[in-house]
C-alpha cells in the first residue's frame, strides 16, 4: 500500500485540521497507509544544519520515505501558516537536497469559515510547484468544519461528505500510482 507522509500544518491538541486529517483516513483505510510528520520543529536557520535537529532530519527522511505527501494545512490571515510553510522549507534544504523533488503531494485543509482554507491552498500549490512536487491539482477541497462535520467517532457524519471525500482520496491514490518515482 502507499505511504503518505501526512504533514497537519497546526500544533494545537484540538486541532480541526487534525481531526479532518483523521477523518480522511478512516476513507483512505485499506488504500493509503497514512504516517503524520511531527510537525514541532524548529524555526527556519540554516546555521542549524551543522548539526541538524532531530525532527528535521525525521521530517525529511519521512518525505524521501513516502510514495506521497497529504498537507492539511488551515488559512492564516488569508494566506500559509508559518508551521506548514516552516516543514516545507525545512525539507526543501541543504541547497541540492530538495526531498519534494518528484514527490505526488495533495493539498487540502478545513476552517470554521466559508471558503475553507482555499486562499492558503492556492498559496501554497504555487510553492509546491517551485519544489517540483508532482502537485494533484484537482479535485480541490476546502473544507468548512462545522460541529456536525464529524461523528462521535471522528468520521464524517453525512454520508454525501463521505463520498465526496472518496473521491478525493480515489483520486490522490491514483495520481500516487500515476506520478510515483519521478525525480
Ligand atoms: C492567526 C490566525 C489567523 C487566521 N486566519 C484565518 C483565515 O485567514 N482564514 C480562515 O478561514 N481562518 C482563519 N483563522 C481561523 C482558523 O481557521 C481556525 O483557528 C482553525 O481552527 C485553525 O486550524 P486548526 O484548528 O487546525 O488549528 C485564523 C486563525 C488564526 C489563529
Amino acid at each position: 500500500m502507499p505511504k503518505i507522509a501526512v504533514l497537519v500544518g497546526s500544533l494545537r491538541r484540538e486541532s480541526l485540521n487534525r481531526q479532518y486529517a483523521h477523518a480522511i483516513e478512516k476513507i483512505a483505510a485499506g488504500r493509503l497507509d497514512f504516517r503524520y510528520v511531527d510537525m514541532d520543529l524548529p524555526l527556519y536557520n540554516e546555521d542549524l544544519w551543522v548539526s541538524p535537529p532531530d525532527k528535521v532530519v525525521q521530517l525529511k527522511a519521512a518525505i524521501a520515505d513516502a510514495d506521497g505527501v497529504l498537507i492539511v494545512t488551515p488559512e492564516y490571515n488569508r494566506s500559509v501558516p508559518a508551521v506548514t510553510k516552516n516543514a516545507i522549507d525545512w525539507a526543501s534544504r541543504p541547497y541540492g537536497q530538495n526531498a519534494w523533488k518528484g514527490k505526488p503531494v495533495a493539498v487540502t485543509g478545513a476552517s470554521p469559515g466559508r471558503q475553507g482554507t482555499a486562499v492558503s491552498q492556492s498559496q501554497l500549490r504555487s510553492t509546491l510547484v517551485i519544489l517540483e512536487t508532482v502537485v494533484m491539482g484537482g479535485p480541490e477541497v476546502y473544507m468548512t468544519f462545522t460541529k456536525d462535520l464529524l461523528d462521535a467517532g471522528g468520521a464524517f457524519a453525512s454520508p454525501d461528505t463521505a463520498k465526496f471525500i472518496d473521491g478525493f482520496v480515489e483520486s490522490f491514490a491514483r495520481w500516487v500510482q500515476l506520478t510515483g518515482g519521478r525525480s
